[in-house]
């Protein structure tokens, strides 16, 4: 099966670039950047992977992505993703990226985006991997902050897929970022958001309303309401479900018991993605495989959630139909 797996065509449309980061690297970056890491070792590093909640693993995240200073950290950084993308078998990439805390070490958005512009053109050319680039804001920061960064951000608008919300989800409702995704909307670009993976099912009808998404990113409580899960269903809004993110950050205790068979027997666009694969256990296949595992999905199970990755992707048409 894994070997099946591999091969199946992927897209993956909820993948945090900084969440790519692995030790390794994090200490070579910090080492040619002059900056000290508070881990003696990359064991050390990896030992702290222990994280009991969103925010435990969020603490960690931005400490380690302080170590991306230059053009070309960023194009290393993407560059080795996607070969181990490759290596999955992933086809398309939708890779998103958080500017503010790069911002306040004053790291450029042209630095941030030249660096993963350049890869994504050598992803292109080297496996025939098509890409598409998401800026998402932090949702525990303030409003303004997100849309001065949504100001600033105008050169890039014609290569940016859409905007994004994440971070630290309780306490944050989508409706603090109504004008932001507004003025987003009101210059042509497309939204998505994170929604139900710590927050309750209200906050994934809030981004709908609110910010006028046309994507959940995890999505997973949703099925506290029914009327949203009808909604969910009717409108076939697809959700990006991360299931080893899930079991890493608590939200489900085991893969044996996430909701994502409940979410498929209820109809619903389910798409499955690794979210942070240097922090979760693992890219597209690891979590691919898992599913099979834990679920006892078939190939037919399998093609169909690739299907809908590859239909909620933005991407050209003529590219779709050639991948699907
Ligand atoms: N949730 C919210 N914000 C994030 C995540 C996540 O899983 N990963 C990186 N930023
Ligand atoms: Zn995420």
């Amino acid at each position: 099966m894994k070997e099946w797996l591999r091969t199946l065509p992927k897209a993956e449309l909820h993948l945090h670039i900084e969440g790519t980061l692995e030790p390794e690297l994090m200490f070579e970056l910090a080492a040619r950047n002059g900056i000290r890491l508070a881990w003696q070792s990359v064991e050390a590093l990896r030992a702290a992977y222990d994280f009991d909640s969103l925010q435990s693993f969020l603490d960690l995240y931005y400490r380690g992505m302080s170590v991306l200073c230059t053009q070309q950290d960023f194009f290393e950084l993407a560059m080795a993703y996607f070969e181990r993308a490759h290596d999955d078998g992933v086809v398309h990439v939708e890779l998103s990226f958080d500017p503010q805390p790069h911002l306040e070490r004053g790291v450029t958005l042209q630095t941030i985006l030249a660096g993963l512009e350049s890869a994504c053109d050598e992803a292109r050319r080297r496996f025939d991997i098509s890409s598409a680039l998401i800026m998402s804001f932090l949702r525990d920061r303030p409003a303004q902050e997100a849309m001065a960064v949504l100001e600033q951000a105008a050169p890039w608008y014609d290569r940016l897929a859409a905007v994004g919300l994440d971070s630290a989800e309780v306490g944050n409702p989508p409706e603090k970022f109504t004008a932001v995704f507004e003025r987003a909307r009101a210059l042509g670009l497309a939204r998505i958001a994170h929604a139900g993976e710590e927050g309750p099912a209200d906050y994934i009808s809030g981004a709908l309303d609110a910010l006028d998404v046309c994507r959940i990113d995890h999505g997973v409580r949703c099925l506290e309401d029914e009327a949203l899960v009808a909604r969910l269903h009717s409108e076939q809004i697809p959700l990006t479900v991360c299931p080893l993110s899930n079991v890493y950050l608590k939200v489900f205790e085991r893969l044996e018991s996430h909701c994502l068979p409940a979410l498929l027997d209820n109809g619903l666009c389910v798409t499955l993605n690794s979210d942070d694969p240097a922090y979760f256990g693992g890219g597209m296949l690891a979590n691919f495989m898992a599913c099979h595992e834990a679920f006892g999905w078939d190939e037919d199970a399998f093609r169909e959630l690739s299907r809908n990755a590859l239909e909620a992707a933005f991407i050209d048409d003529q590219r779709r139909e050639r991948l699907l």
